[in-house]
């Protein structure tokens, strides 16, 4: 049996005649659902209310016999996918309603494949109006008479314009606009909403001054050090490209991204704009003042200002990991990844300790990975922020808070991952390559610390010197993990 629906998102239409096929008992493989102006199918009289959900369904002794309630979420999902381009679509609705009724089990079947596909189909549009709303760009046209009017042209995948022009009345409700579509254009007056059928591309307006002054806008704030094609690539699908303005600046903005990048590198600093001001001001807490939670802890050194560092970074980064650990591995302070995710060892440095814990077996959620100093410090050079490395009084500024999280923490022992860490956690200048690859027993409270090479000494090592290091520094990792024999009695 075929059936018509003239027009392919008129869900209405839909519903009446899943009703009757419903009511007459027509399983979905004997019906083909078609769309369109066009020869066979049957139309449809409304009959009793035989397929709703809430209040008004089954409203007739006729209707109770042969309809069930379907799920609410079922309309929901029928508003979204009768919107796809996919002509199968109706088929699929009308079989997922049909087993609705007949397989009360589907319900409880959230990985059904009928519905899974139902469900993907509703993303499909979901995401599609969402590109609709980030990606239209009006162009200023003037008209007779000398009113303007606010153009633009935009090829969706699926038939959402309806669905979504409420969207932009509310949004340019003051504007007198026009949204062309090759499937459907739609225009607001100031009053009321108007649909025409689809326009052909040429109708698209021609770039007005607005135009310029976006692109110029939007090549300031391109910051080369921050591409990430994959990431722009998810967010702004290539198959939008073609109507967004900006798109043309994107290869010749990422071509020469590595190059404007260096150059930041290489130039003189430039000293920052903006230096965040501390709600409060906290001192460094003094000695011996008990540490009550991470959480205070983490709140308390984002408001430090001990030293100048704090102002200018994002967040103060704590450590994460298990309390209670055999390890604590502390770090030297967050880099630019860090500063900004509020976590540490994520970026490149943190990459490379990933995979030796990962050679070497040793979970990283098993230790607690900290920092000696909390803030990220760095020198602006244009849009770039390069790492600098802590000096002596920041360190000694920091320390306190690294004190407060071993208190909180209570790791049986500290590994020092460079330089810094193990001044901090001795007390004392440690030069790391004399005094790494042992365990030393200098701290008050009895933990033993384990120097070793920071990961970003390694990421810095010439290619030729690198193999060797990383194996030894795999080696004095492993041999940290095994820990430090028990202290024999005086
Ligand atoms: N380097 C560190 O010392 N700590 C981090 O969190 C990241 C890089």
């Amino acid at each position: 049996m075929q059936v018509r629906l003239i027009d392919p998102i008129d869900l209405e239409g839909f519903r009446q005649r899943a009703r009757r096929l419903l009511a007459a008992r027509v399983p979905p493989q004997e019906v083909h659902w078609c769309e369109g102006a066009g020869e066979g199918g049957f139309e449809a009289d409304a009959p009793d209310d035989l397929w709703a959900s809430g209040p008004a369904a089954a409203t007739t002794a006729a209707a109770r016999d042969v309809a069930p309630r379907v799920p609410a979420a079922f309309l929901d999902l029928c508003r979204r996918v009768i919107l796809h381009r996919d002509p199968q679509r109706l088929d699929l609705l009308y079989r997922l309603l049909w087993r609705l009724v007949h397989e009360p089990a589907l319900r409880h079947d959230p990985l059904d494949a009928d519905r899974l596909l139902a469900q993907r189909m509703a993303r499909a549009v979901g995401r599609d109006m969402h590109k609709m709303r980030a990606f239209v760009r009006f162009t200023t046209v003037q008209e007779e008479g000398g009113a303007t009017r606010h153009v633009a042209w935009f090829e969706p995948e699926h038939r959402i314009v309806e669905a979504n022009a409420p969207f932009f009345a509310r949004r340019f409700a003051q504007m007198r606009w026009a949204i062309l579509t090759p499937q459907r254009c739609v225009a607001w007056d100031g009053q009321a909403l108007r649909f025409e059928p689809g326009a052909d591309r040429s109708a698209k307006p021609p770039p007005d001054a607005g135009e310029a002054l976006w692109l110029t806008y939007y090549e300031h704030i391109f910051n080369p050090a921050r591409l990430k094609l994959a990431m722009m690539r998810r967010e702004m699908p290539v198959r939008y490209w073609k109507n967004l303005p900006e798109a043309a600046l994107i290869a010749p903005l990422s071509a020469a991204a590595q190059a404007r990048s260096q150059q930041m590198i290489e130039a003189p600093a430039t000293a920052p704009r903006r230096i965040r001001a501390p709600q409060q001001i906290h001192v460094v807490p003094a000695a011996g003042v008990a540490p009550v939670s991470l959480d205070e802890l983490r709140a308390a050194a984002h408001a430090c200002r001990a030293c100048p560092i704090g102002a200018l970074a994002t967040q103060a980064v704590c450590g994460e990991g298990p309390l209670a650990p055999a390890h604590m591995l502390v770090g030297e302070q967050p880099g630019d990844q860090e500063d900004l995710s509020g976590r540490p060892f994520v970026g490149p440095a943190g990459q490379l300790l990933d995979r030796a814990m990962a050679e070497l077996g040793w979970p990283r959620e098993s230790v607690y990975l900290a920092n000696a100093v909390k803030h990220f410090k760095f020198e602006l050079r244009g849009k770039r922020r390069m790492h600098k490395t802590a000096g002596q009084r920041e360190a000694l500024a920091c320390a306190p808070w690294l004190a407060q999280e071993i208190d909180l923490v209570q790791p049986q022992a500290l590994v020092a991952l460079g330089a810094t860490a193990a001044r901090t956690l001795l007390g004392r200048p440690v030069a790391v390559q004399a005094e790494r690859g042992r365990w030393l027993r200098e701290r008050a409270d009895g933990r033993p610390v384990w120097v070793t090479l920071h990961p970003s000494a390694l990421l810095r090592l010439p290619d030729p010197e690198r193999p060797q290091a990383w194996r030894q520094w795999l080696a004095d990792l492993a041999r940290a993990r095994e820990g430090a024999a028990p202290l024999q009695p005086a």
